[in-house]
This record gives structure tokens, C-alpha cells and sequence, in this order.
């Protein structure tokens, strides 16, 4: 295999990843013709609505590239097959939960989809490939797409490359555009470099290249892992601090402000919260650990495994303090949430700290009402159905699991903010939309049952104005 121009893309998956990525090279590399493939022609249909309000992922600023680059070079298309055999390079952007069914249940990668679209490709390609992997993947999962595709292929040859995505949802297309880094792993035979370099070429239209890194694709598939489970720490060392802060009397955002303008630290990933949620933190930690498991470190598999576990206990916290404040006992009284999304600027709701602290305040049969500005009615209620099968965690392990009819019956959406909290009891922030800042807080004190409580799970709302309301206020890592 020379090294090859590409001229054609082809990505397997349209979701978070899929399509924004695919988005951005097609708004940045106007000579190649990307196509993004789906199996869900909902998805397709979506991604293609005139209406770009429609698109299946909410991110600021997707819908104006979108905009610019759909149906000049950046297409959406459920005919899979055709896309593969066009394509000289192949991202596979499928996604790969935790298993929950056996070997490694509730803790490695389900490599379903990314085997099915390895034999796909094998069984499409009349001509050589380049495989990129984007997806999260346990490490030495190239090596497997290699197999696949080199036993049942058509005689064709494939390089494998590794490309870990690090975008963070919400701000997708800013890190599109200007990413820290790209990180490429490849293998470093001849055929290997020139795969590399096709890629290289790809990016370099518009990142400068001495930010592009390339590596031995294991490194770039544990690099991948290790940000995740980094950045995930750092999340839990600030709310491990945070218990401890409303013991004393400290302010954990005093804290992490002290300890950020430590040049060795920085600043960012510091902010206290209710607890992580998105589809990678905890799928890539509990990765790791099956990982060091697996290869026999249990010393090493613990150390990360605490990181998933005071995550657990920090959602867990939040909701017994609900429980606990509202005299130790929740039932019939009625909570409003703001905010369902695992964080702010998404309609994305995996893992998301909100339907774990529903779940357990639904548990004493709480009745909630949640308002999120992007998240519809249908996903709150198939994520609290889901999880009534799927709980995993120490903490929420052991709740009976409730009909669909009685989580309806307890859990109410709205479409504004005022509709959720009239007559609540208290009010639980879960999510930090900028939104919720502005609001008017004496209207919504007067329109609540009294005592009227605010918990501030995010550390957004102003505690001072918000008790000279008359609201009873708690927030994460502030002692009194
Ligand atoms: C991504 C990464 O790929 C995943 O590894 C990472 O850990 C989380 O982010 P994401 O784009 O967020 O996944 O997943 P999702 O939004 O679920 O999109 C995956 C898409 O692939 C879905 O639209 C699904 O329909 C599609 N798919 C899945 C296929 O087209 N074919 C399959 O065989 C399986
Ligand atoms: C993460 C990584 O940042 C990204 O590089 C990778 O590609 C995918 O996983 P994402 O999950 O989209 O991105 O969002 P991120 O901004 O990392 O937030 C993850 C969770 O941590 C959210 O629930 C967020 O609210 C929480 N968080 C983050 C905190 O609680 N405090 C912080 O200081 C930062």
C-alpha cells in the first residue's frame, strides 16, 4: 500500500461523535466527500431534516456546519454498504456501552458493534482501506479489527489506525476546531506509516501539524483511557473534598480555586458537582480496571475503581441529603429537578447524576418534576426505565425495580421551569444550564410549599441572595 489522497470518508456510527466529527472535516476539507452511516434510519432522517433544530445531537454551534457543508461534500445515509465500498478511509464511530450480559459484565466494553462493522467492511471492500478506530476501545482492540478483516476479507489490504476522539460534549465543535491535540496510533511498518500520513493530511487542513502525535496504536488506545480516567479523578478528588469541606466549614469553590492557581495543578476539572456522568467517564474507568485485572493488578485495578465508586457515593450523598433534610422521608412530597443532561449544552443524558438521584429519591417514592431545556419527556422516561434493569454501583444496587406505569405516575416533565416547581417542596439543581442563573427565585419561592428548599447539586445559584429569599439552601462542599 502507497500512501493514498483520500478523496472519499465513510463513518459508521452518526452519533455524538460520528457526527459532529464528520461535520467538522467536511466543513474543513471541502475536497473530500464524507458520508456518515447509520443502521437507525430515524437518526439518518434526522440528520438530513431541512429543519436543523431537528438534528439528532444538540451541540452550539453543529447546526451551522452542518449547514455549510450538507449536501456539498458532507452527506447522511443509511446505505452502509455503498458508503464503505466509495470510501479509501473507513472511521468506525460505533458505540461500545459496558456489557451487561456475561464475561466481563458491568465492566468491559461490548465490542458487538465494532466486530459486526469490521465483518461488514471485510465483506464490502473490493479495494485496500484504511480502518479508523474512533470510538472509545479497550486497549488491543486494533488488533482484533485486524484479524477480523484480514480472515474474512476479500484479499484486500486494511491498515488499522487508532484516532480517540477527545471532544467533550457541549463545546464538540470548538474542540473540533481547535484541538489541544490529535492523537494518531498506527503501526510502524512502512504500510503502517503511510496509513498514518494519509490521516495526517486529513487534519493537517486545518490543525497545525505539531499538533498532530502520532504513536504505536496501543499507546494511542491507552492514552484514550488514561485522559478519561485523569479527568474523571480530578472530579472525584474535588467531591471527595467536598464531604469533608461541609464538615468543617470550608468552601470546597474556595478550595479548588486556592489549589487551581497552582500552575501544577490548573484550573480546570475542579468544579464540585452532584457527580460525573457521560457515556465515557465511567464505561473507561470500569475499562481500565478490567483491563488491570485481566493482566493481574489488582493493586492498580483498585486504585481506579475508587474513582467509579466515589462518584457513586457523591450521587448517593446528594440524594440522602434530600431525604434526610426534607425530615426522613420524601414520599408524596414533590421535588422539582432542573436540569436532566449529564451536563450543560446537551441533550445527551447517558450516565447522566440526575436519573441516579431520581432513582433513589423514587425509591421512597418521591414525586418528581423535572424541567431540562433540551431533553425530551421520552428520554427521562427511557433512562429511569432502563435503569431499573441496570443498576450497577454500591449504592443504588439495591432498589426494587418499578413498572413503567408508576415511574409515570411519579415522574412529571415540563415545558417551563415554573410549571415544574409550583407547589414543590423543594427544588434540586442537577444540571448547570446557564438558564437556571437567570431566573426569578422570589417568584419561584412564593409558588412553594414552605419551608421551600433549594439544593444546589452544581454550585450555581448565589446562597446568600437565594437564603435572603427565604430559601433553605444546601450546596456541595459548603459548610456553614
Ligand atoms: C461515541 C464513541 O464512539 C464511543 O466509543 C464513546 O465511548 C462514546 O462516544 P457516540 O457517538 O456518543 O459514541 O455513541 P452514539 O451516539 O450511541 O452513536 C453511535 C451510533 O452508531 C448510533 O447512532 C448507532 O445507531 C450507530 N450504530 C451502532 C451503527 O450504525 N451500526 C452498528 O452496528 C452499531
Ligand atoms: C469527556 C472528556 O472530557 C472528553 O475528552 C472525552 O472525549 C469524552 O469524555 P464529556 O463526557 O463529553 O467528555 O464531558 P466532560 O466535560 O468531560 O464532563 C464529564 C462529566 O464530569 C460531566 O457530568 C460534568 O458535569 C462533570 N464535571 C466535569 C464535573 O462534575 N466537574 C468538573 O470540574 C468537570
Amino acid at each position: 500500500m502507497t500512501k493514498k489522497t483520500i478523496k472519499n470518508i465513510c463513518c459508521i456510527g452518526a452519533g455524538y461523535v460520528g457526527g459532529p466529527t464528520m461535520a467538522v472535516i467536511a466543513q474543513k476539507c471541502p475536497h473530500i466527500n464524507v458520508t456518515v452511516v447509520d443502521i437507525n434510519e430515524q437518526r439518518i432522517a434526522d440528520w438530513n431534516d431541512a429543519d436543523l433544530d431537528k438534528l439528532p445531537v444538540y451541540e452550539p454551534g453543529l447546526a451551522e456546519v452542518v449547514a455549510e457543508a450538507r449536501g456539498r461534500n458532507l452527506f447522511f445515509s443509511t446505505d452502509v454498504d455503498k458508503a464503505i465500498a466509495e470510501a479509501e478511509m473507513i472511521f468506525m464511530s460505533v458505540n461500545t456501552p459496558t456489557k451487561t450480559y456475561g464475561v466481563g459484565k458491568g465492566m468491559a466494553a461490548d465490542l458487538k458493534f465494532v466486530e459486526l462493522c469490521a465483518r461488514q467492511i471485510a465483506c464490502v471492500a473490493k479495494n485496500d482501506k484504511i480502518v479508523v478506530e474512533k470510538s472509545t476501545l479497550p486497549v488491543r482492540t486494533a488488533q482484533a479489527i485486524r484479524t477480523i478483516l484480514d480472515s474474512t476479507g476479500n484479499g484486500v489490504n486494511f491498515q488499522v489506525l487508532s484516532n480517540p476522539e477527545f471532544l467533550a460534549e457541549g463545546t464538540a465543535i470548538k474542540d473540533l476546531h481547535a484541538p489541544d491535540r490529535v492523537l494518531i496510533g498506527g503501526t510502524l511498518d512502512k504500510a503502517g506509516l503511510d496509513a498514518i500520513e494519509s490521516l495526517v493530511e486529513v487534519y493537517s487542513n486545518w490543525v497545525p501539524r505539531e499538533n498532530i502525535i502520532t504513536t504505536r496504536v496501543w499507546s494511542s488506545e491507552l492514552s484514550k483511557l488514561t485522559a478519561n480516567a485523569f479527568l474523571a479523578q480530578r472530579v472525584s478528588s474535588i467531591n471527595a473534598i467536598s464531604a469533608l469541606c461541609e464538615k468543617t466549614g470550608a468552601d470546597v469553590d474556595e478550595v479548588a480555586k486556592a489549589i487551581g492557581m497552582d500552575s501544577r495543578i490548573g484550573a480546570k476539572f475542579l468544579k464540585a458537582s452532584v457527580g460525573f456522568g457521560g457515556s465515557c467517564f465511567q464505561k473507561d474507568i470500569l475499562n481500565l480496571v478490567y483491563l488491570c485485572r485481566h493482566f493481574n493488578l489488582p493493586e492498580v485495578a483498585e486504585y481506579w475503581q475508587q474513582v467509579v465508586k466515589m462518584n457513586d457515593y457523591q450521587k448517593h450523598r446528594f440524594a440522602k441529603n434530600i431525604i434526610d433534610t426534607l425530615f426522613n422521608t420524601v414520599s408524596g412530597k414533590k421535588i422539582a429537578f432542573l436540569g436532566w443532561a449529564f451536563k450543560k449544552d446537551t441533550n445527551d443524558t447517558r450516565e447522566t447524576a440526575a436519573m441516579y438521584v431520581a432513582d433513589e429519591l423514587l425509591q421512597d417514592r418521591a414525586e418528581i418534576h423535572v424541567y431540562d431545556p433540551k431533553v425530551t419527556a421520552e428520554q427521562i422516561y427511557a433512562d429511569l426505565e432502563y435503569l431499573q434493569t441496570h443498576r450497577v454501583g454500591i449504592y443504588v444496587a439495591q432498589g426494587e425495580a418499578m413498572s413503567m406505569e408508576e415511574i409515570k405516575q411519579l415522574v412529571k416533565v415540563h415545558k417551563t421551569p415554573y410549571k415544574a416547581i409550583e407547589q414543590a417542596h423543594a427544588v434540586a439543581v442537577l444540571t448547570e444550564w446557564d438558564e437556571f442563573k437567570t431566573y426569578d427565585w422570589q417568584k419561584i419561592y412564593n409558588n412553594m410549599l414552605k419551608p421551600a428548599f433549594v439544593f444546589d447539586g452544581r454550585n450555581i445559584t448565589d446562597k446568600e441572595q437565594l437564603e435572603n429569599v427565604g430559601f433553605d439552601v444546601y450546596n456541595i462542599g459548603k459548610g456553614e
